[in-house]
Formats: C-alpha cells, structure tokens, sequence
C-alpha cells in the first residue's frame, strides 16, 4: 500500500505540475499604501459597476472598520449593499444566503471586506453566481468553477490568509462540520487593496496567529517545491524575511504603520506563493480542527507548523536551510539551519503566548481527522514526504502531549 500511494501520488503531481503551467495564475493588480481604501471607491466607478455587494462579517461592523469604506463609496456615489453575517470558519450557509442577498438587489460585483472568512465567503457567493444551480459542495475541488465571475475586489485586514492572492475559498459545511476548498483560477480576485491602516486595530493574539498563518503558506509552498516556479519561490522567501522582521514587532505594537505594512505585503506574497505551490500537511490537519472544534485557522497553524516540520525529517533540510539564510539565522550544516528556522519558529510562538499542542482532541476523532486530511493533501499537495494513517496519527499523538 505504501509503495503504491506514493507512486500514484507523485506521477498525479508531475502530471499536475505540467498541467499547472497552462493554468491562467494571474497577480491580483494591488492599491497598497496606508489610507489607500479610500481610492478603492473611484476604481469601483471606473468598471461601470452598478452595485457592490459588501461582504464583511459583524466583528468588523461593530469595530465600525467597514464603514470607512461605505462613507467613501457614499461619497463617490457607488451603490451598495451590506452583508455581514458571515461567521469565522464561514459555511456553505453562510454563502447560500449571501448569495440570494446578491441577487435581490440586482448586485454586480463584489467587495470582500474582512479576514480570509468574508474573503472566502465573498468568493463563495462570486462562484454561486456563476453556477447558481451548483451546490457549495459540488464546487469544491479543483477547476469546478470554470466560469468568468463578477468584478471582485478583496480588501484583507488580517494579514494572514492572503486570500486576496489566491485562487481559493475555503468553505466548511454546516451539516458534517467538513471544511474543504473551492480552487478554480477564476477565483483569483482581480484587485487588492493592502492597506495597512484598516489592521491597526487587529488584537495581538489575532495578530500573531494570521500572521502564523502566512507564515504557514510560504513554508509550506517552499518546501513542497515541486509546482512553484521561480515566482512561487521567490514570494515564499520575500514573505518569510517580511514575517521574520516585521511580525513581531506588529504584535508588540499594533500601530507600527511599517510592521503593519510589511505583514500586508508577506501575507499576499504567501497567499501567492502558495496558491500555485500548494500547502501541506499543516493545513490538511489543521482544517479539521478548524471544522470539528472551531479552532481559529491561524492559532491551528501556528501551533502545527513546527511538529510537521520536524517530523519531515531530512526531507527539508535543504529548503528549510535557505529559508534560513533568508532571514540570516543558523549556520553550520543545513540540518543545522533547519533546526535554527524551527527554533525561531518555536521562539516567536512562545513569545507570543501561543500554545504547543492541542490536548483537547477527542480519541474518537482521530479516524475522522486522518481521513480528513489525507483526502485533502493526498495526491494533490506536493509534500515532502508523503504520509501514511500511521504518520498522521503520530503527529496528532505530538499535538496532544505536546507541552
Ligand atoms: N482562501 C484562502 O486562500 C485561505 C488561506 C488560508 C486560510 N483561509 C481561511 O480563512 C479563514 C480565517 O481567516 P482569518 O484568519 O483572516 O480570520 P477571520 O476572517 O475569521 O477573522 C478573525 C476575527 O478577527 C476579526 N478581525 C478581522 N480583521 C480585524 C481587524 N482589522 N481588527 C479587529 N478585528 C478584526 C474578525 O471580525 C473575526 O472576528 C479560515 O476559514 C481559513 O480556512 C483561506
Ligand atoms: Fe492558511
């Protein structure tokens, strides 16, 4: 069986790899630079859109941060529509409803306001439009959308996801509690508005696990290698030396205008880098915490990142290595720095307060999660080591002793 999954997985990503260089993998064209969201109003003008629909979730209403962009689309004249329930960890629910608000009152393109929740539902809704007979579940997979979507701007303020870079939405459902993606180029939002200012409030906590979670995507990316071209590789290691020098210190002072700045640009260099090169591990089992607990996405990375590394071995010294040299730590052998970029990691999560492991996983569970994750990594992420049950089930051994 072992033999046979490994070959079967790596001849499907060598097919997909050639595949991968057809695809229409685009770079979303970027507003950046503090207080830029209130261009975003005269660029929605200039498309000939008639009403936007504003998808953002209740967090961000009652902190009022919407509304700056709803006073500045009052001002330019553009007609829009606000929907706000999207929950974290957003459902199939959550985008069916979105949906019909869209149709009721005749919208024609979309705003995505919010961290990768109302990123992911907006582009869940953009998807539904497209195919409206389609359920969320039937889109989910690769390539299944197909189908030009309506003008779609993403306006991040996690710093984290980099949805607004990538061609995915991530969408649980409400019935089994199973979150899987949507990935269809398609979805690759059109414009990016990285504004720094709209993260200024985001908590410490929420900051350092988005921020985790970017760094998440440019590690993963990296060391899986095999789809990235030099562009994947190059914003995977652009983003980890951002992260490496700017996350921190955001954490430490949410109003650092820099720090905050530099975590929007790493957070769409990762999302990218990684929509083509794909994540790992990591994700596949940390979705299912996100889907069976409601664990934050960020706080199930940045506390699983380490472990899977580790546990690839020698498999990634080399890539771990120069990611590394990239942020100039460690020296000695690329075992070494590998270890050295493990360690940072582990450093900055302890300085952050975010826990080791996750003693709260059910026995029960863990056949759900195993099969969970390996349907989602397995073939289609190109890991560095491909796993089998008993692999998964020692990691989620480490994630509960962990301490
Ligand atoms: N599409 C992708 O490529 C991709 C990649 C990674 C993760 N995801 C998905 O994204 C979701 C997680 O997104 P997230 O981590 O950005 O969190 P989130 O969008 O769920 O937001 C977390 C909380 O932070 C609040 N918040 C957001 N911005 C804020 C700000 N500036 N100030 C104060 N509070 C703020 C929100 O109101 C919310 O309560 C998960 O569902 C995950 O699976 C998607
Ligand atoms: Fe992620």
């Amino acid at each position: 069986m072992g033999m046979a999954k490994k070959i079967y997985c790596r001849t499907f990503q060598a097919v997909l790899k050639v595949g991968n260089y057809f695809l229409p993998y685009r770079i979303p064209e970027k507003l950046e630079d503090p207080g830029c969201i209130k261009e975003l109003p005269q660029l929605i003008r200039s498309k000939g859109i008639k009403r936007v629909l504003l998808v953002t979730d209740e967090g961000l209403m009652n902190i009022g941060l919407p509304q700056i962009l709803t006073q500045a689309m009052d001002e330019a004249g553009v007609a829009y529509t606000v929907f706000s329930d999207v929950l974290p960890n957003p459902t199939d629910e959550n985008v069916e409803e979105g949906y019909k608000v869209f149709c009721r009152d005749g919208c024609d393109a979309i705003v995505a306001f919010g961290g990768g929740s109302p990123m992911d539902a907006a582009k869940g809704i953009a998807a539904k439009k497209a195919h409206p007979k389609k359920t969320v579940a039937q889109m989910q997979g690769l390539l299944k959308v197909h189908k030009r979507i309506v003008p779609f701007f993403a306006v991040p303020t996690t710093s984290g996801t980099g949805s607004e870079a990538t061609v995915a939405a991530v969408i649980t459902e409400a019935a089994t509690h199973h979150k899987a993606s949507i990935n269809d180029t398609v979805l690759m939002p059109k414009y990016a508005v990285l504004d720094p200012e709209l993260t200024k409030g985001l908590p410490p906590f929420v900051t350092a696990t988005t921020g985790l979670d970017a760094l998440c995507h440019a590690v993963e990316s990296y060391t899986n290698g095999t789809y990235c071209t030099s562009l994947e590789n190059d914003y995977a290691r652009k983003a980890v030396r951002l992260i490496y020098d700017n996350l921190y210190a955001a954490y430490q002072d949410g109003s650092n205008m820099e720090a905050r700045q530099a975590m929007q640009q790493a957070a769409f260099y990762a999302g990218r880098s990684f929509t083509r090169g794909c994540v790992g591990y990591v994700h596949a089992v940390g979705h299912t915490l996100s889907g069976l607990y409601g664990t934050p996405h960020g706080l199930a990375m940045g506390v699983i990142l380490p472990h899977v590394m580790r546990q690839f071995g020698p498999a990634v010294y080399d890539r771990l290595a120069d990611l590394a040299d990239v942020c100039g730590i460690g020296s000695g052998s690329n075992e070494e720095k590998a270890e050295a970029f493990i360690s940072w990691i582990e450093e900055m999560k302890e300085k952050m307060d975010i826990p080791v492991g996750f003693p709260d996983i059910k026995e029960e569970d863990i056949p759900q999660m195993i099969k969970w994750a390996d349907k989602e990594a397995n073939p289609l992420y190109p890991v560095p080591v491909i796993w089998e049950n008993e692999d998964f089930e020692k990691l989620i051994a480490t994630l509960r002793t962990a301490s």
